[in-house]
């Protein structure tokens, strides 16, 4: 069995893992940036110089938490897209020069696709085919996987995503960022049919998305309410918002999943983690008898454990970068 060191720097957490071949989590480290909370967003320059200032003392504790030395160590792995470009160039030139050093081969992995991949640490029993929701900060896409190296995308976002939406919401309501957990928790016990939201490219046949409508109905409804109203109705508003940004995940995740003859569905990123997604997505798929996978909490968020899973099926399969490798800021499930 070989052990994967792994680099995920793609936002504003600075993570470093190792895994074995087998999908076993020896160490999984996350050093989040409170520093962005008082912008309201990420800022782009201070996550790459905070990255850099965490990433060496990141390394040596999970090497020692995990009783590994450097020299065991068999190949090195790094998300290179999508994401803020000065952060990943922190992460990948760090990646670099570790692989460099020792010999060893570099392993470049899409970001999306790790959070894919996030599944396999949870269920080791999982295997292609099946249909992946992608729905993190920046994307929403349906991938259709026939092998862990083979899949194509089959639905997207045509403008903005879900996870933006969820953050929007939560911005114009004066909630703080990230949105999504903070709606989540407020949507518990609300009532969703408060809030009458459009439900956006309806169509049967459609597995595209589409959340800048949705975020012009939620801004023109929140504008129109007192401050008052918004207030004593926050558990309400949240529930509906939520309702309308899944609704159109869940339904067009089971139509194609059907239409596909898939069995199984995994939801992947930062959303996978919001829990009326989980539960509603389970139970409406048990319908059809499609099974819905989902990673443990921890998994949802950016973390280098799910970089080294997507790793393994390309160290397996030989497929090693070059050392001139660049980070990009190129969008959408890659395998490279
Ligand atoms: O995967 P991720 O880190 O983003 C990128 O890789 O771009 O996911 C971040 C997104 C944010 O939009 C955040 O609001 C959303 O995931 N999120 C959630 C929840 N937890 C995080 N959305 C809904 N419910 C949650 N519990
Ligand atoms: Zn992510």
């Amino acid at each position: 069995m070989s052990l994967i060191l792994a680099f995920e720097s793609s936002c504003d957490d600075t993570s470093v893992a190792i895994l074995n071949t087998d999908y076993e989590v020896l160490v999984n480290l996350i050093s989040s940036q409170p520093e962005h909370l008082d912008f309201g967003g990420v800022l782009p320059e201070l996550a790459s110089r905070l990255h850099m200032k965490n990433i060496m003392h990141l390394t040596e504790l999970a090497l020692k938490k995990a009783s590994i030395t450097l020299s065991e160590i068999d190949a090195i792995a790094v998300s290179i897209n999508p994401g803020l470009i000065g952060s990943l160039i922190v992460g990948l030139a760090f990646a670099k020069s570790l692989a460099w050093s020792l010999s060893k081969p570099l392993i470049t992995v899409n970001h999306l696709l790790s959070h894919v991949f996030a599944n396999y640490i949870d269920h080791p029993d999982l295997s292609p085919p099946f249909l992946a929701l992608v729905v993190s900060g920046g994307h929403t896409e349906l991938v259709s996987f026939h092998s862990d190296t083979e899949f194509e995308i089959v639905g997207k976002t045509l403008d903005d995503a879900a996870g933006e939406t969820f953050d929007k919401a939560a911005k114009l309501l004066g909630l703080g960022f990230p949105g999504g957990p903070i709606i989540d928790s407020l949507a518990r016990g609300g009532d969703a049919d408060h809030v009458n939201l459009p439900n956006p490219l309806p169509q049967k046949d459609n597995y595209n998305f589409s959340y800048s409508g949705l975020k012009t109905a939620i801004r023109t409804y929140i504008m129109n309410q007192s401050q008052q109203y918004l207030q004593e109705h926050q558990s309400d508003i949240a529930a509906s918002i939520q309702a309308a940004i899944i609704r159109p995940l869940i339904s067009k995740s089971i139509r194609k999943a059907r239409a596909l003859q898939h069995t199984k569905i995994l939801i992947a990123g930062g959303v996978a983690a919001n829990t009326a997604l989980r539960i509603q997505m389970q139970e409406q798929a048990a319908r059809y008898n499609i099974k819905v996978y989902f990673p443990s909490l921890k998994l949802c968020m950016d973390n280098a454990a799910m970089v080294a899973a997507a790793a393994i099926p390309k160290f397996k399969a030989g497929l090693f970068a070059d050392l001139d490798v660049n980070a990009n800021s190129i969008k959408g499930t890659r395998l490279l």
